[in-house]
């Protein structure tokens, strides 16, 4: 098998640190990895592999080398410059900002959901949102088998999706300090408002749920509406997610479908108190789904409960899963 030639950027950061944690996790056939972040860090040490690994700063000379992959998490204007250049450089993006996501001729993948969609790639291949991801794993196995007419999220985010500093401002409103990165104080509150509102009354992450969605699934015409909001919970979002289908279902029918997805774990024993949580999620790979339920409101209807750790399935572990994928696709050629 060949060995390829891998880059981490962004790798001092909260999604960056967690890209190294799962791929030393997961072995990929990798000949060599370098780790770029911005001048600030270059020339810091991170040990990775057993070994001491030196920052680079990141410029438009760092792919000249010629890598296979690289992973990105670096924010959406480092994005914009360098993935481009790295593309054009032979080396292909896995790019976790959002800044390509909507991007025609950039493939927006979860692997258990459109991996085929990796084929069309020009250079660039977009991770979904965090909170688009986790519900992308539980709903696609109903598309597949019932058709989905309408789509309604409700989100309950953890801080760490805000970076290290929503992660600070509950730390330190749970000492009584006033927030930095937030708003209002996250500390026994909850916030309606993740990124910045548009002219339409939702949210930026609102919209980014509604037009990733349609992307990943393949369907402009589903109606979808989100209201996502931000918790005091550290780690893994939880999402109610109300679904019309168009056929009909049989609630165990539908249950066992959800049971044979791939990356998807059910837990729903509402009777032992046994349903998805954040502090049984986080640390994991899978998605979790529990308080399945027929919606009695509409025909078709059904509710859900996803919950999974967005640092991991929400980015790292789904941007590694995709390079998995490219690899396996490009042995197999
Ligand atoms: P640095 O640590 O040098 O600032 P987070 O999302 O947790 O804030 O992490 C952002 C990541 O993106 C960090 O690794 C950060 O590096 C990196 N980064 C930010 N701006 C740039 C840039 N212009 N070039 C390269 N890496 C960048």
């Amino acid at each position: 098998m060949k060995q390829y030639k891998i880059a981490v950027v962004g790798a001092t950061g909260m999604v960056g640190r967690t890209f190294l944690k799962v791929l030393e996790e997961r072995k990929l056939p990798a000949q060599s990895y370098t780790l770029f972040a911005s001048a600030r860090s270059a020339g810091s040490k991170i040990s990775f592999m057993g070994e001491e690994y030196t920052v680079q700063e990141l410029n438009e000379h760092s792919f000249d080398e010629g890598f296979d992959i690289a992973l990105f998490s670096a924010g959406g204007s480092t994005s914009e410059k360098f993935a481009p250049i790295a593309a054009s450089k032979g080396c292909v993006v896995i790019d976790n900002s959002s800044q390509w996501r909507m991007d025609p001729e950039v493939p927006l993948v979860v692997p258990e959901v459109n991996p085929d969609d990796i084929k069309k790639h020009k250079g660039i291949i977009a991770n979904p949102n965090c909170s688009t991801i986790q519900a992308m794993v539980a709903l696609r196995p109903l598309q597949l088998k019932y058709g989905i007419r309408r789509i309604v999220y409700s989100t309950y985010q953890a801080v760490s999706g805000a970076g290290l500093g929503g992660y600070q401002d509950l730390e330190n409103g749970m000492k009584g300090e006033a927030p930095k990165k937030f708003n209002h104080p996250i500390f026994s509150n909850c916030l309606p408002q993740i990124d910045v509102f548009l002219p339409n009354g939702y949210t930026k992450e609102e919209m980014k749920m509604v037009n990733e969605t349609r992307k990943i699934l393949g369907d402009d015409t589903l109606r979808i509406t989100a209201t996502t909001v931000r918790v005091p919970v550290f780690m893994a979002h939880s999402e109610s997610i109300n679904v019309e289908l168009k056929k009909p279902f049989d609630l165990d029918e539908l249950r066992a479908t959800l049971e044979a997805a791939p990356g998807l774990i059910v837990q729903d024993d509402p009777e032992h108190a046994v349903y998805p949580m954040p502090i049984n999620a986080q640390g994991k790979d899978e998605t979790f789904v529990g308080r399945i339920r027929r919606d009695e409101s509409v025909e078709n209807g059904v509710n859900l409960w996803v919950v999974a750790d967005n640092i991991r399935k929400g980015a790292a572990t789904n941007a590694v899963q995709i390079a998995q994928k490219l690899i396996e696709m490009w042995e197999s050629k």
